[in-house]
């Protein structure tokens, strides 16, 4: 949907074929930007009647409560001016409202009610658009792009109109403001898919709002052991990984991908290797039992 620090944006489409086609729950338990779920086409998942929402951080579980409201959202956003293509000469009050508008949305300690959550919404998206690859948002520097680019706020109104982008929203039928270890409890059952993708292991002061220790990251291999449901867990490899959730009774898919920072001009390539941890094997809502799911995929053995 948008830039977001750990989004999946380019590393959905490698993941979305591992998504089980007769699922009947869909839950991202980290939802941030809902990359992957917005990757998905939703006419091959006959059976899907629910899907889930859910993230800690209450701007963006309100930005996607408000995405549900596509055209009151758009009106909303598009009251406020932004770069123009072409146009090399950037008014100082743009980068003056980003500036007001980041002191709002994240040091002013606003509380979100019924009244003025397409408001906070609306200031958030122009705030995340406006910043390199979505990352630090309370902290990051407006971008200038002096023309050379579309606005990604325009790019974002567009999504708000786009037919695709209106089936997804109209899919959504939860949004949740939990933490992932409630969400999973209240949804897990034997037709339920998870999309896991936390805060990677180290990375987890990058998101504001909340704390993600390496005891966070226990309770949550814990929680998914003992789900009835399916799940795909996202991570850079770490060696504890191996412990909570053995190769040998794991689907582990590996893949490489130039990292975001990569994107950034001047910058060489940094290759970083996804990893892809699953308790099932491709498109069977059966667990594997130890050592069955071999064949399934091309295993990776470390
Ligand atoms: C790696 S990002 C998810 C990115 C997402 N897959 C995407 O494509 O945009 C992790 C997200 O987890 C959220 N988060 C952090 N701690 C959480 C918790 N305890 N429970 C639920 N969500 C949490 C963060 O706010 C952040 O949006």
């Amino acid at each position: 949907m948008i830039s977001y620090i750990g989004g999946k944006a380019r590393i959905s489409k490698w993941i979305v074929p591992f998504i089980p086609k007769d699922i009947e729950t869909y839950v991202e338990a980290f939802s941030g930007m809902f990359w992957v779920f917005f990757k998905m086409d939703l006419e091959l998942y006959p059976n899907l009647k629910t899907v889930v929402y859910n993230d800690f951080n209450g701007l963006n579980t309100n930005l996607f409560d408000c995405c549900r409201d596509y055209d009151r959202l758009w009106d909303e956003i598009s009251k406020y001016p932004c770069q123009q293509l072409g146009v090399e000469e950037t008014p100082s009050e743009y980068r003056e409202m980003f500036d007001e508008y980041q002191k709002e949305v994240f040091h002013s300690g606003v509380t979100i009610t019924q009244e003025n959550k397409y408001e906070v919404a609306a200031k958030y998206v122009y705030v995340l658009t406006q910043i390199f690859s979505g990352s630090k948002p309370e902290t990051s520097s407006y971008i200038d792009y002096k023309g050379k680019y579309r606005c990604k706020v325009l790019i974002f109104l567009d999504k708000l109109k786009n037919p695709e982008y209106r089936k997804h929203f109209d899919k959504i039928t939860f949004v949740e403001n939990l933490d992932f270890q409630s969400v999973i409890e209240k949804y897990d059952s034997e037709t339920t898919y998870f999309y896991v993708d936390p805060p990677y292991w180290k990375t987890e002061n990058y998101y504001s709002n909340h704390d993600f220790d390496r005891g966070d990251h226990e309770r949550l291999a814990k929680t998914l052991l003992s789900i009835k449901g399916l799940f795909s867990l996202s991570y850079y490899d770490f060696p504890l990984l191996r412990e909570w959730f053995s190769p040998y009774e794991y689907v582990w898919e590996k893949k490489e991908f130039a990292k975001a920072a990569a994107a950034k001009s001047g910058k060489k390539q940094n290759m970083g290797e996804e990893l892809l941890i699953m308790n099932y094997g491709e498109n069977k809502i059966t667990k594997p039992v130890r050592g069955e799911q071999l064949d399934l995929f091309t295993h990776t053995f470390i």
